[in-house]
């Protein structure tokens, strides 16, 4: 049986909450196993599609790093790395960019969105016109590209990723065809997905129809990582939930009383019906909060004791990066030299 490959990356910036800890931290652990390769990397290369300073991005990439080994990613199972230290990411994307239609990436909701943004307009009004696109750079539209580059540079067979990056991985299946059949050569595979169950959705504790990001304006939408357990029960107590009586787990009607019960569903490892068991007597929200506030403080706990112990030793945080990219770098100089051949360099 081969193995499987996996991939995954996860972007610098700030301090990571609750939301990229289930979705995607926590997850990445999980894939963790003898008959998986797992690549987890910080994307510095993405990052600079947006504005950045360079001290608070080395500062940002080490943080990230520190708080990856703090979930539990495992450096003797898994590569750790920076994007920018494996220089066949730029270099594939750079081929890709050749072969790939200017229109694919046009449609990609996300730029779409970004767009619609940057005007305040409806964007696909502004797709045609030659001003609309000014103040936003080539590297964010070309970020999917990056994104395939990185998939594919490792021959990935699998990567985890949450509903808002289906598009793009599909995108990738897209370009490794397209590289085959540009170059009359089959030689990428296409990619599957992994995606996390729903529950593992976390919605914002302000508005429970939205998710928890890090870009949402109000800090009391969010729990990070390195909370402490006084803010995290002041966040908790004010979540937006609603005014039944009893807790009861309805998605729909009532978004955020749910939220909060697949939030201690997923700190306690326990399914929605034994999570329902655990509140069953509950007729008020007051006690159910304490409950969720304590689950969420009792797992991360450890987590936060263990990123300290590892911001007092960047010099170990550095050689798990170092050594990280030294065992990418392997995988990726055979994929380039494969496909520098294939390209006729
Ligand atoms: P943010 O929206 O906070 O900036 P990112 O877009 O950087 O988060 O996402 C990083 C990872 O975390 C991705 O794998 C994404 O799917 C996951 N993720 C982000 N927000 C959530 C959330 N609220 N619930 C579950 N997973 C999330
Ligand atoms: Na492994």
């Amino acid at each position: 049986r081969p193995k499987r490959v996996i991939l995954s990356g996860i972007q610098p910036t700030g301090i990571p909450h609750l939301g990229n800890y289930l979705g995607a931290l926590d997850n990445w652990v999980r894939l963790q196993d003898k008959d998986t390769t797992t690549y987890y990397m910080v994307v510095d290369l993405h990052a600079i599609t947006m504005p950045q300073d360079a001290k608070i991005l080395r500062q940002s990439k080490r943080d990230m790093a520190t708080a990856l080994l703090a979930c539990g990613v495992s450096p003797e199972q898994s590569a750790i790395f920076e994007q920018s230290k494996v220089r066949g990411h730029a270099e594939l994307a750079w081929i890709f960019n050749c072969i790939t239609p200017v229109g694919w990436l046009g449609r990609m909701t996300q730029w779409k969105s970004k767009l619609g943004k940057a005007h305040g307009s409806h964007a696909d009004a502004l797709l045609d016109t030659s001003t609309s696109t000014a103040s936003l750079k080539m590297g964010l539209f070309d970020y999917p590209v990056l994104q395939a580059a990185d998939i594919l540079l490792y021959k990935a067979s699998h990567v985890p990723v949450g509903a808002d990056q289906i598009q793009h991985l599909e995108l990738t299946r897209d370009i490794a065809s397209l590289f085959n059949s540009h170059f009359k050569h089959k030689f990428f595979e296409k990619p599957d997905a992994i995606s996390p169950p729903a529950t593992k959705r976390v919605m914002s504790l302000r508005d429970p129809t939205s998710k928890m990001s890090k870009s949402d304006v109000s800090e009391m939408s969010r729990i990070s990582l390195f909370d402490t357990p006084d803010a995290i029960r002041k966040k908790i107590g004010r979540a937006v939930t609603d005014s039944e009586p009893g807790v009861t787990f309805d998605q729909e009607h009532r978004p955020g009383v749910a939220n909060l019960i697949n939030i201690y569903s997923a700190m306690t490892n326990k399914t929605t019906e034994e999570s329902m068991q655990d509140f069953g007597q509950l007729t008020s929200m007051q006690p159910f909060k304490q409950m969720v506030a304590d689950a969420v403080i009792t797992r991360l706990e450890p987590i936060q004791k263990e990123y300290a112990r590892l911001q007092a030793d960047p010099a170990f945080v550095q050689k798990v990066l170092d050594d990280g990219a030294a065992k990418a770098q392997v995988v990726a100089d055979k994929t380039i030299k494969e496909v520098y051949n294939i390209v006729g360099f």
